[in-house]
């Protein structure tokens, strides 16, 4: 089997792989790097289990090759996590009810860390268009729907109970609040 190596980074962590030229993304994660948040579903771009964030876009890893990854950031659901705390992101979807079995879960985190980047103040009707490639068969979307506002609402309190204290602007895992600003000077790469 060819190979080739690649140099990428993967939740802040710098690695340098060999990888076969034919793997994709989804199992270079799992098998590889064993994170295990990502999820096989459908392995045809239609369920968004797979979901993960590259060079801050939302990506279907069952879909791309590892050997793209080169030079790459990658954030998958483990990435979320910051010093053994949970993201707002996540223990708003757990508050709404929007998570019961659990395996659509890291896909719609990451697919909502890319919403909320492109709208940090997002409308329920932007919320379905950009999560709509993510299949849930247990919540029914509205209490996913709930949870990304909430997680809105948690966001902007702890915002301000910082700048209230004269504290830095805190960070969030996967947040980045100049998205736009760099998208639109080309800073992201997609
Ligand atoms: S497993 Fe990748 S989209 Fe379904
Ligand atoms: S919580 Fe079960 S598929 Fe979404």
């Amino acid at each position: 089997m060819k190979t080739v190596e690649i140099n990428v980074t993967v939740n802040r962590r710098k690695y340098k792989k060999t990888v076969p030229v034919n793997q994709t993304l989804l199992r270079f994660l799992r098998e590889t790097l064993f994170l295990n948040s990502v999820k096989e579903g459908c392995n045809e771009g239609e369920c968004g289990a797979c979901t993960v964030i590259v060079n801050g876009h939302p990506v279907n890893s069952c879909l791309v090759l590892a050997a793209e990854m080169d030079g790459k950031e990658v954030l998958t659901t483990e990435g979320l996590i910051d010093n053994e705390w949970l993201h707002p992101l996540q223990e708003a979807l757990v508050e709404a009810g929007g998570v019961q079995c659990g395996y659509c879960t890291p896909g719609m985190l990451m697919s909502a860390i890319a919403l909320l980047n492109l709208y940090p103040h997002p409308t329920r009707a932007q919320i379905r268009k950009e999560m709509e490639g993510n299949i849930c068969r247990c919540t029914g979307y509205t209490r996913i729907e709930d949870g990304i506002m909430l997680a809105v609402e948690k966001l902007d309190a702890i915002r301000e109970k910082a700048k209230e204290c004269g504290e830095p602007t805190p960070w969030f895992p996967g947040i980045n609040d100049n998205f736009n600003e760099e998208w639109n000077s080309g800073y992201v790469v997609e």
